[in-house]
């Protein structure tokens, strides 16, 4: 059983849309919509739109769009009864249980119960006889039994098949422990541990779930340093953030962000609960959306190598975006802050944070740093590197501030700097507007329509049949003026018959319709919504335009009709065809 239609009906119906998208990003009311930059991609210019009426949303720079169920699912990273349960709980739309249960994934529940059993036995081998190096290696590296219970680290024994053997007696069957990513069948049609002779780090959710692990190796000789779970359906690693539930947990409210797990482990040792690990790489645009809704403030703790400093640089652009302001934390003569805290000590590493670098003073000496600018040449190139990366702030104010300090660094008049960024915001508005319209113009012709794949071969009926529902979506009243001609058959697209179907009863009734994931995929009701938001933006939703459209779409029909008939016809009857399409013509001009 899934979740009842009017369950999730009355969930659209009681969220409003334009609230809740607001709380993610900051909107702006225009008419009858509200706009502002997409949460999806980055942009300058806000193209992001959203439309309380048909509580629909839409960006035109990069084509996403839906329904407010689409939308907690994108933003949140869930699935769609996920989604759905999250907005029910905020909108106190109880979802009947039975229908909850069933549809919630019964897999999934599998893997969290099969991984908790995997970090208990890792856990109890780590502290038995077997695990005594392991443990050694542990407190070698200066780790407390303390921390070692908390972060509930293990120590996956040197076997093929210890954990494969328990999770079997347990009732776990190979399909289970497979995708769980335990255990894998070898060539020899035996299961094998995927984990062998490492310290197995647990990583846990923000709501206690053991979603996989990280494993470091013990043996200098493994190949490989670290084997992490890789993405199953509990776990992704791009949108995973290690000891955020620690740091959730202490209430922290400024997060620090280390490279590796061991490095956050390390820092919560010493006494700072906002450590967090990404599991070795930049932050992503998904693991962003999730600090943001903790923290206002992150510092950027990465490796001192070139690799680390440009993940720091990364890093600061993307949390920017979401409003979220970061400092970059210098390591100075340490390779990780798990290094540091080890030779310098916590006071020292609290200094570090004190000092460390506001996100723009970073990337300015970052590009200024590199240049010798007592050279005039080099002077000019970190001045204009300098007004290139300002002119990509978004407020004046930031633009402000940053350029008294930019024209003291670079000893220049602070107009000189004022005036290159003008001229580049002006050039970035300009391309920014092309590329959105070569955009648009390739999406409408159909190029990459997953959703509609008629469209490449028919773009004009496309074309006419997207506008046409367009307004029908906004305004279902004008339905009854075209007296019955609009239905089914009127449609050449596979999708255009689709959707005309599925709203049909809203258009005959003159309510406006609401768009429900129920019988459309998230593809195509994001292909709904930009059909609204042309539309919208477009403006001529009249009775007139309904009925122009109505006759283009009939004039075709008939065009292709009479093709097929032609063609079908052999030679001698292929005269008469021709003569019945031409009176149908002369039929309908009077
Ligand atoms: P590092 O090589 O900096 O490891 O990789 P580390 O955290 O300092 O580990 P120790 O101190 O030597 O034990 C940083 C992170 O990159 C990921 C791991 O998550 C690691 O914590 N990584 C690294 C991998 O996923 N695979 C690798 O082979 C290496
Ligand atoms: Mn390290």
């Amino acid at each position: 059983m899934r979740i009842p239609d009017e369950t999730i009906t009355e969930i659209i119906e009681r969220t409003d849309i334009g609230d809740y998208i607001s709380r993610y990003v900051p909107l702006k009311r225009a008419g009858s919509v509200l706009s502002g930059s997409c949460p999806f991609h980055s942009e300058r210019t806000p193209s992001f739109t959203v439309f309380p009426n048909t509580k629909s949303y839409y960006c035109f720079g990069c084509g996403a769009g839906g329904n407010i169920i689409g939308f907690a699912m994108a933003i949140n990273g869930l699935d769609y009864v996920e989604a759905l349960r999250l907005l029910a709980k905020e909108t106190g739309v109880p979802i009947p249980e039975s229908s909850e249960e069933k549809s919630f994934g019964i897999k999934k529940a599998r893997i969290y119960e099969a991984n908790k059993e995997a970090a208990r036995f890792f856990h109890q081998s780590l502290m038995g006889e077997k695990g005594k190096s392991a443990l050694n290696y542990l407190t070698n590296r200066g780790l407390t039994l303390t921390t070692i219970k908390r972060f509930g680290i293990g120590y996956a024994p040197d076997s093929w098949s210890a954990l494969y053997d328990l999770l079997k007696s347990k009732g776990f069957t190979d399909e289970e422990v497979d995708v769980a990513f335990l255990c894998k069948k070898g060539k020899n049609g035996k299961m094998y541990d995927i984990f062998r002779n490492r310290i197995a780090f647990p990583l846990i959710s923000t709501t206690g779930e053991v979603l996989g692990f990280s494993a470091r190796r013990l043996n200098e000789n493994d190949d490989r340093k670290y084997v992490n779970t890789s993405d199953t359906p509990v776990f992704k690693k791009s949108k995973f953030v290690f000891a955020l539930n620690m740091a959730k947990a202490h209430s922290a409210t400024e997060l620090i962000m280390c490279e590796g797990c061991v490095d956050a482990i390390a820092l919560h040792q010493a006494g700072f609960d906002g450590a967090v690990a990404t599991l070795g790489t930049a932050i992503t645009p998904e693991q962003s959306r999730t600090l943001a809704k903790y923290t206002k403030k992150i510092y950027l703790c990465y490796d001192s190598d070139t690799a680390g400093q440009t993940a720091a640089e990364k890093g600061i652009k993307l949390l920017a975006q979401l409003g979220i302001s970061s400092k970059v934390v210098k390591v100075t003569n340490a390779k990780d802050p798990d290094e540091y805290i080890k030779k310098y000590g916590a006071e020292s590493f609290r200094k570090l944070l004190q000092g460390a670098n506001g996100e723009i003073d970073f990337l300015i000496s970052k590009t200024v740093g590199n240049l010798d600018i007592s050279i005039s040449e080099n002077k000019l190139k970190a001045v204009s590197d300098v007004c290139e990366l300002l002119a990509s702030l978004d407020t004046l104010a930031e633009r402000e501030i940053y350029s008294e300090r930019a024209a003291k660094m670079l000893g220049v008049s602070k107009d000189a700097i004022t005036e290159g960024i003008r001229r580049r915001r002006k050039n970035l508005e300009r391309k920014g507007k092309k590329e959105f319209d070569k955009k648009e113009m390739l999406r409408t012709m159909g190029a990459g329509d997953k959703v509609n794949k008629d469209k490449l071969s028919m773009p004009g009926e496309a074309l006419l049949e997207e506008k046409l529902l367009g307004i029908l979506m906004i305004q279902p009243e004008l339905y009854k003026f075209a007296e019955g001609r609009i239905n089914e058959s009127i449609f050449f697209t596979e999708f255009g018959k689709k959707v005309f179907s599925v709203f049909k009863n809203d258009f005959e009734s003159g309510t406006e319709p609401i768009i429900s994931n129920e019988s459309l995929t998230a593809e195509e009701t994001s292909s709904i919504a930009r059909m609204i938001a042309v539309r919208q933006s477009h403006g001529d939703n009249t009775k007139e335009a309904v009925l122009k459209l109505t006759e283009a779409l009939e004039d075709k029909k008939r065009k292709s009709d009479a093709d097929k008939a032609i063609s079908d016809a052999d030679e001698d009857s292929r005269g008469e065809a021709l003569k019945n399409y031409i009176d149908s013509i002369k039929k309908n001009k009077k």
